[in-house]
């Protein structure tokens, strides 16, 4: 398995942490009190050590107190940011509403653009950006799954099931994204294309994974997964018809299929199953559920509007 080699440092904690990391050595004096691209990328390498570990830097890392404190300091800050601009929605119960309130929340639509009025350029941009989620997809859930009430854990292991290809490794859904690159002619590894990847791309999966490690999370992760699922089944129908229109090889084409119907259900099993199963044991939990479905939403639109400005669209356009 390729693991990840170091990205190129965006300011003065990644120029210090990713030597230290290369030196295997001391990281006492990392200074933590960075913000933007900075903190996001070094928050990203950070948790890449308890996914697949990165190039030439030693696995021991992964549980390095100082590693830790400065890994927790960057998701202090992250987690204030995400609190700061959530508003709980009023009087709405999550299992009986959240459909209907997901479907209200109107962002900027990727997909969209993508049907109708993307140049193959963008596609190719969209797709190198996305693929640091796309590579990972469901991984970041998987660490939830320990920390649930047997409802909950039963249902999320359906789903993930899906996710992981069902036992088949051609189906597994981040193995059926790096064919798709490849046959696109994208350099299908994790760790290629991540110079390009904007600080709000980094937040989103910050994020994820920020709610799957930690367990006193696990409703906002959940409420996560369940506002991805619902905002996923539509918009990867689009995005499967503007990769026909521009010529895409089927392989990828065939990624967004998959979702289309298996999203759709998972939509409901991620809302009526998973969040139901959790909220039935832990009622306290619902505040957080909300907080993750509502980052979810967030996130996602300042990643589009990030992708907008960065192809020069104005967005009532697209
Ligand atoms: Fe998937
Ligand atoms: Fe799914």
């Amino acid at each position: 398995m390729r693991t990840t080699t170091l990205p190129r440092p965006r300011g003065e904690l990644t120029e210090h942490l990713f030597s230290a990391l290369r030196a295997g050595g001391d990281f006492r004096g990392l200074a933590t009190k960075t913000t933007g691209d900075d903190a996001a990328l070094a928050l990203w390498v950070l948790h890449e050590l308890h996914y697949r570990g990165l190039t030439d830097i030693d696995d021991a890392l992964e549980w390095d107190p100082q590693l830790l404190r400065v890994r927790r300091q960057l998701e202090a800050d992250l987690e204030d940011r995400l609190r700061s601009r959530f508003h709980a929605p009023a009087g709405l119960s999550f299992v009986e509403d959240a459909l209907d309130w997901i479907d209200e929340q109107d962002g900027p639509s990727l997909a969209r653009h993508v049907h109708r009025n993307a140049s193959r350029d963008q596609v190719l941009d969209l797709l190198a950006v996305r693929s640091i989620y796309h590579l990972k997809e469901s991984d970041p859930v998987a660490w939830v799954v320990p920390r649930l009430g047997v409802r909950a854990k039963a249902a999320l292991m359906e789903l993930q099931y899906d996710e992981y290809g069902g036992g088949d490794p051609n189906r597994l859904h981040h193995h059926l994204f790096e064919l798709g690159m490849e046959a696109s002619g994208l350099d299908p590894a994790y760790d290629a294309h991540l110079d390009a990847v904007p600080l709000e791309a980094l937040e989103q999966n910050n994020t994820l994974s920020l709610f799957g490690l930690h367990r006193r999370l696990r409703g906002a992760a959940l409420g996560h997964l369940a506002a991805f699922e619902a905002t996923s089944s539509l918009p990867s129908r689009r995005m499967a018809e503007g990769l026909r229109r521009l010529d895409f090889p089927d392989e990828l084409v065939e990624y967004y299929t998959e979702h289309v119907e298996a999203d759709a259900v998972h939509e409901q099993l991620a809302v009526r199953t998973i969040c139901a199963g959790l909220l039935a044991e832990e009622p306290e939990l619902e505040g957080d559920v909300w907080f993750g479905a509502y980052t979810c939403l967030d996130l996602e639109s300042r990643f589009a509007h990030a992708m907008f400005a960065r192809w020069g669209i104005e967005e009532r356009a697209a």
